[in-house]
This record gives C-alpha cells, sequence and structure tokens, in this order.
C-alpha cells in the first residue's frame, strides 16, 4: 500500500441521561443506558493518511503535535482499524475542533468518532455504520453516540450506540454557557475510576439511571418538554452526587455553574422552557425550545463568569468532506 487518505467532519454530542461508569473497563463498556443529542456547531474536522513512508503514528490537534496518552490513544484506534482491514500502514492524522477542547465539552466524542470514521474510509474498509460506532466507543464510549446525528442511545453494556430519532424530529437549541477555557484535572475515565471505587453513591447511580435513561427516552419520542426537563437534569445531577461523595470529592462544579443553574431555573420559573445538563466539566448546557432561545441566551450571557454562550441545533451524522479545511 503507498497512500490512503479520507477527512471526516464528526459533531459533538452531549447526554440527556447520562454515561459514567464501565461494566467493564478493559472494553470499555459503560456501565449505565445513555441517550444523547448530537450537535450541528460543535464539529471534529479529522484527516488521516496512511503512509508507507511513516515509521509510526503522528498526530496533530488544532496544529499541536501530540505525544504520550492522546498518541496512544489514537494510535491503539488506528492499530484495531488496520487489524480489521490486515495492513500494518501507519498514519498521520491531523484534527482540529471548532470549540474549547478536553473542558468537559465533549471533543473526546466526536474527536474519536471522526478518527474511527476517517481511518475506516481511508482504507475502504466495507463496515457497517454499527462497526464504526464500536471502534469509537472502545476508545471513549461517548464517541459511539457521535456516529449518528439527532438523538442516539447506547446501552448498558452495549458495543455500538444507536439512532432514537434524526435530527429534525424536535428542533430544539442547546445553548453552552462556557465558564472556563482551561482543561479539566481529572479525565472522564479517571474520573469514573475514581468514583465507582470509592464513592458509596456510586453504585445507587448505577441502580437508577435505567429509569432516568428510560423516562428521557420517552419524553424524547414524545416531544415532551415538560417530561424530559425534570429526567435530564436528575440524571446529570445523580451522575454529579456520585462524583461528589467519592474521597477525595471529584468537584467539577465552579461557581459560575451554579449559578446558571440558578438562572436556568428562575428562567423556567418565568415559563421558559429550558433544562440544564453538566458533564465532566464546569460549563452548563442549556437545552431550550426554539421560542424561547433569545431570552434564554441574554440570561445565560447575564451571569457573572460566563464567558460566551455557545448555541446549537441538532446536528447530523459523522460523515466524510472532501478536503481538511487549512
Ligand atoms: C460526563 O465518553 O469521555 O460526558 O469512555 O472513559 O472515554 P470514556 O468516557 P467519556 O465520558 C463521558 C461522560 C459524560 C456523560 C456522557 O457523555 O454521557
Amino acid at each position: 500500500m503507498n497512500e490512503k487518505r479520507a477527512v471526516v467532519r464528526a459533531h459533538a454530542n452531549i447526554a440527556l441521561a447520562k454515561y459514567w461508569g464501565k461494566a467493564d473497563i478493559a472494553r470499555n463498556l459503560p456501565a449505565v443506558p445513555s441517550l444523547s443529542l448530537t450537535l450541528e456547531n460543535m464539529r471534529t474536522t479529522t484527516e488521516v493518511w496512511f503512509s508507507s513512508e511513516l515509521a509510526a503514528d503522528e498526530l496533530v490537534l488544532g496544529g499541536k503535535p501530540q505525544l504520550g496518552k492522546p498518541l496512544a490513544r489514537a494510535a491503539k484506534l488506528l492499530s484495531e482499524v488496520r487489524a480489521l482491514a490486515g495492513v500494518d500502514t501507519f498514519a498521520r492524522v491531523r484534527s482540529h475542533n471548532d470549540f474549547p477542547t478536553a473542558s468537559g465539552l465533549a471533543s473526546s466524542a466526536s474527536g474519536f468518532a471522526a478518527l474511527a470514521l476517517a481511518a475506516v474510509r481511508a482504507l475502504d474498509l466495507p463496515v457497517p455504520v454499527e462497526r464504526v460506532s464500536a471502534l469509537s466507543r472502545a476508545a471513549s464510549a461517548s464517541a459511539a453516540r457521535s456516529v449518528f446525528g439527532g438523538f442516539v442511545e447506547l446501552g448498558a453494556s452495549a458495543e455500538s450506540a444507536a439512532r432514537v430519532a434524526p435530527p429534525e424530529h424536535w428542533p430544539l437549541c442547546m445553548l453552552v454557557a462556557v465558564t472556563s477555557e482551561v482543561a479539566k484535572d481529572t479525565g472522564s475515565t479517571d474520573g469514573m475510576q475514581h468514583t465507582a471505587s470509592t464513592s458509596p453513591y456510586y453504585p445507587a447511580w448505577v441502580a437508577d439511571a435505567p429509569r432516568l435513561f428510560t423516562e428521557v427516552k420517552a419524553a424524547v419520542l414524545a416531544k415532551d418538554f415538560a417530561r424530559l426537563a425534570p429526567a435530564a437534569e436528575q440524571s446529570a445531577l445523580a451522575m454529579h452526587a456520585s462524583m461528589l461523595a467519592a474521597s477525595p470529592a471529584l468537584i467539577y462544579f465552579r461557581p459560575a455553574t451554579l449559578a446558571v443553574i440558578e438562572a436556568v431555573r428562575a428562567a423556567r420559573r418565568s415559563g421558559v422552557a429550558a433544562c440544564f445538563t453538566i458533564d465532566a466539566g464546569p460549563h452548563v448546557k442549556v437545552l431550550v425550545e426554539p421560542q424561547h432561545v433569545a431570552a434564554m441566551k441574554r440570561a445565560l450571557s447575564d451571569v457573572e463568569g460566563v464567558l460566551r454562550v455557545l448555541e446549537s441545533t441538532p446536528g447530523p451524522d459523522a460523515a466524510q468532506i472532501a478536503e481538511f479545511p487549512e
């Protein structure tokens, strides 16, 4: 083989029913079912270039060459794709996120979904999309969901994600109140392991998460915001409660995180259809019905500590594109 190349764009996703904890650490299978919304305006673009001229895999993220853990994680995924294709050629990977990375903004989800699909396409592997989702999931479980657009589920112990409804099913808007530009201290994988091994509330989280997932899924299918809001918020807060009870405590909240929660609750009291969710970082994601976007965005921008507010509609499947934007 001489040269093979593909460029893919994948979109970040935000879970409305959260994944936190592993049923199988070695295979990276999730302990609980999750359901997410893929976002139009938070994108990773990745080029994978397999070449017999390379002596090792290379990874450049946002223009910066990566070594250590990030390179090892990418190389592991590339090796799985190489094994499927029966080749041993190394690859050069270039990737760019158009949103802040590694601070709880789901960059690993769109990143590994883009990498898996680009590697598969570069090598012309005739594998179904479920297989691409499974390859992504082995690298980062939330990435399994970014292979699909719209509303997406990943079952407990599931190998791959599945679409619940397409993006046009429910034209909700996701506002992201960004409260920090710095990378978080504890990544999701380490945070989950720490929670599972030290938090007395972890078993309670795992026991109750399927109920919250079922409720979120039913609300999404019925497009019932009044039903979705309490279930989605409880899923996020129950997940964080399990982290708060870890030893030492895992606290991703910043003062601005709580201030945004307050702003969302106040807006809801005044009739705005909005609810919040929070991942392993200090930002708050606010799901809002289209007619209330402008009011909610203004309210979030006024909160002290909110640096900026990103806005996104439901986004599409990960897909190949012609060129890596220079
Ligand atoms: C809080 O998918 O990043 O965003 O599988 O260890 O890579 P690994 O974890 P990751 O965890 C995401 C956790 C979350 C909730 C969610 O997206 O469901």
